[in-house]
């Protein structure tokens, strides 16, 4: 195996007097981080992908783009990184990146391969991902998602620093994968093009250079030349878990594909007899089936977010406890993405000797993060997904069936490490309705954020880009239009200066950039600041059912008649002013135990509250740096009201005689939430940020606001429209 030439061979974590076998030995015995590291080094090398390390650097070497398809587990994502690096695709200081549509997958496999590399996070291994940069100058293999190499093409559009992309799950298929394959395959022909020629038989060699150590070979000028230009060809991987390796290939002009082996042992699916109404209810009785009748191993659960597995989370609890001592050895974990990181590796920690691991996950445990130890999967069938309606310009997230497809891969995660079981609820008929494979996320959402960024990276014909998969027209259409009204667009369809290009550089929807650019100038950006992040994490109350009265009258504490935006911001300011009175002075980790008791009296989520202070911090952050003026309202609470009116104006809605209401935009009826503050008081006009579509279609996040007030702040819109 070549050496790379940073010494990438890996090393067990530094301990004391590691250099000399005998030490070594000693050490084995008495530190456990040494049997950690042993024992890690066992399982890298007994994965699938470690046979074919060399195999795969040559095809790396051999191909510009290649596509890589494995079953998941079979190491891929933290793998091939540490295989390129150690070939010396980071000579000269350029980065090996890898690409992860969710974020969770970015942080959590950035942590394994610093462990795997014995090095510290944020030195050779990093991750990036928005609102959390954990890289340094000397960070070689970079974990990051899709959206944030979006950003950085922004900023660098040669995207230099990088000798190798590897978009990760591009089967995933999220509307940034798709974009980024688009950006990435015209940055990768403008490097090439832009690099100075070298004949052919010279590329050769310099491909096979990279084994060479620096002191190999005497290089000639010209061949120096050539060396300098060698990592300015950008190589790309594609990534994907599934068999649709055609696409891919396709699309790069027929570019290689490999197939990396996987193992999978055999899964028993079994299917309920009848369908279930309530499938949380099936969830719990079938984890408790499982934990009570099957033999030892993990179960793995599949739930659509953070709030289902919340309510999970709790109802296991309390059943446990009714159930007698001995049984009553389950540990439950759970992961999502709106979850703190430390909370999300423990679903990694070794199971407690004779407890079962109960790990409640969203679809993230689908492909992205592989647990080790699971031997039941529990599959409920659902998904929540984006869905976007071009005609009436309303995003909604809906909780729909899995595809066939995910269903696979779901049970695929009980046949990796022996055999298996998976337990779908709902009957085998159902299976056989389910869609193949999912349809790209592009197809299906709101296009303004991406239109935006793409224009902003100098692509004005959007309709014209080279999609792997073209959006809808509509969807260009209403996103334009949109863009439009929110001023980011001038008439004939350029980007306006200087909003648009402001907005552009926000890591937020186009609709927050403009509110908290806006808010600048009706003097309350404090207010707004908070508000985007409080908006920008899932629900910071609960309500379990068993305490709804209690929480409903914590909640009251906080409430404000003139809706949930200014409700939220009494939360963050209350705990924020409660935080700088119970400061200890003594340590971080005991301020957050006490914010966290103050939280949980008050029904309200830490770990959500925790999540939205740091967003507050770094978008303060980057509002400061582009000289925004930070004020407060104060206790001009109607200023406020009219800023999210002329922020959000194509979310407000009239109500109707029998109580509902009707979207002013889209003519959609909608109704308020149960959780608003104004679901009983019900105004007349309200604007509001969310709509949510189970059986009913319903809006969150509302304030009342005067219907005069959109004609006023808004004439680009209203005086048309009336
Ligand atoms: O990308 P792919 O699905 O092919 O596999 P991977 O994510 O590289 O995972 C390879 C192995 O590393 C699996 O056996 C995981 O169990 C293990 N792993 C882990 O133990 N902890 C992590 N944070 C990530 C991976
Ligand atoms: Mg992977």
């Amino acid at each position: 195996m070549a050496q790379g030439v940073e010494g990438g061979a890996t090393r067990p974590p530094p301990f004391n007097g590691s250099a000399s076998h005998t030490n070594v030995a000693n050490n084995a015995k008495t530190n456990p981080s040494f049997n950690r590291w042993q024992k890690i080094a066992q399982q890298r090398k007994s994965l699938p992908i470690a046979s074919v390390e060399r195999r795969l650097v040559q095809e790396v070497r051999n191909n510009d783009t290649l596509i890589i398809v494995g079953e998941t587990g079979s190491g891929k994502t933290t793998q091939i990184p540490q295989f390129l690096f150690n070939a010396g695709f980071c000579r000269d200081g350029k980065i090996v990146g890898v690409t992860q549509p969710r974020r969770v997958a970015a942080v959590t496999v950035a942590k394994r391969v610093a462990e795997e590399s014995g090095v510290e996070l944020g030195q050779r291994v990093g991750y990036s991902i928005r609102f959390d940069d954990m890289t340094s100058s000397s960070t070689r293999i970079k974990y990051m998602t899709d959206g944030l190499l979006l950003r950085e093409a922004l900023l660098d559009p040669y995207l230099s620093r990088y000798s190798v992309l590897i978009v990760d799950e591009a089967h995933e298929r999220t509307v940034h994968t798709d974009v980024l394959l688009g950006l990435l395959k015209d940055v990768q022909n403008k490097r090439s093009a832009s690099a100075y020629g070298c004949p052919n038989t010279e590329n050769k060699q310099l491909n096979d250079g990279v084994l060479l150590d620096k002191g190999q070979g005497v290089w000639s000028g010209a061949m120096k030349q050539c060396q300098s230009r060698r990592f300015s060809t950008l190589k790309l991987i594609i990534m994907s878990a599934s068999l649709d390796a055609r696409v891919f290939s396709d699309y790069f002009g027929g570019a290689r594909a490999v197939h990396v082996q996987g193992r999978q042992f055999p899964v028993d699916i079994l299917y309920t007899l009848h369908p279930q109404p309530d499938y949380l209810d099936a969830t719990l009785i079938t984890i408790f089936q499982i934990h009570l009748e099957e033999g030892p191993g993990d179960v793995l659960v599949f739930l659509t977010g953070q709030e289902e597995i919340e309510s999970v989370e709790r109802l296991i609890q309390e059943r446990l406890r009714q159930l007698p001592e001995s049984n009553r050895n389950m540990w439950t974990v759970s992961i999502f993405s709106s979850q703190p990181s430390e909370k999300q590796m423990r679903v990694f920690a070794p199971t407690p000797p004779g407890f079962r691991k109960v790990i409640l996950a969203t679809n993230i445990a689908e492909t992205s993060v592989t647990i080790p130890g699971i031997k039941y999967v529990v599959d409920p069938g659902f998904v929540k997904a984006r869905s976007y309606d071009a005609a009436k310009g309303m995003e909604s997230l809906i909780v729909i069936p899995t595809s066939k497809a995910q269903a696979l891969q779901r049970s695929g995660r009980a046949g990796r490490e022996g055999p298996g079981k998976c337990f779908r609820l709902y009957p085998e008929s159902e299976f056989e309705k389910l869609e193949d494979s999912t349809k790209p996320e592009i197809k299906r959402c709101n296009l303004s954020n991406v239109v935006l960024q793409l224009m902003a990276l100098g692509v004005d014909d959007v309709i014209g880009f080279d999609f792997i998969e073209k959006p809808p027209r509509a969807a260009v259409v209403k996103s334009l239009e949109q863009l439009f009204l929110l001023g980011a667009l001038t008439e004939d369809c350029k980007l306006s200066d200087p909003l648009g290009h402001q907005m552009a550089r926000f890591p937020l929807d186009p609709i927050y950039s403009k509110a908290l650019i806006q808010a600048s100038q009706f003097n309350c950006l404090e207010e707004m600041l908070i508000t985007v992040a409080m908006l920008s994490v899932e629900s910071i109350f609960y309500a379990p059912r068993e305490k709804l009265e209690e929480a409903r009258t914590a909640m009251k504490c906080f409430s404000s008649a003139e809706g949930d935006h200014i409700t939220l911001i009494n939360v963050f300011r209350a705990a924020d002013e409660f935080s700088e009175k119970r400061k200890s002075g003594q340590s971080k980790e005991k301020d957050d135990k006490v914010l966290k008791k103050w939280c949980k009296e008050n029904f309200i989520n830490s770990r959500s509250l925790r999540h939205a202070r740091d967003i507050h911090r770094q978008i303060q952050g980057h509002v400061e740096q582009m000289g925004l003026h930070i004020a407060s309202c104060k206790d001009d609470i109607v200023q406020f009201r009219r800023c999210l009116a002329a922020s959000f104006f194509l979310n407000a809605a009239l109500k109707q005689p029998e109580g509902s209401y009707r979207a002013l935009a889209s003519g959609q009826v909608v109704q308020i939430h149960p959780s608003s503050v104004l679901f009983r008081t019900k105004p007349e006009c309200i604007i509001f940020n969310e709509l949510v579509q189970t059986n009913h279609k319903y809006i969150r996040n509302i304030t009342r606001i005067d219907y005069l007030w959109l004609a006023e702040l808004a004439p680009q819109y209203y005086s048309m429209q009336r």
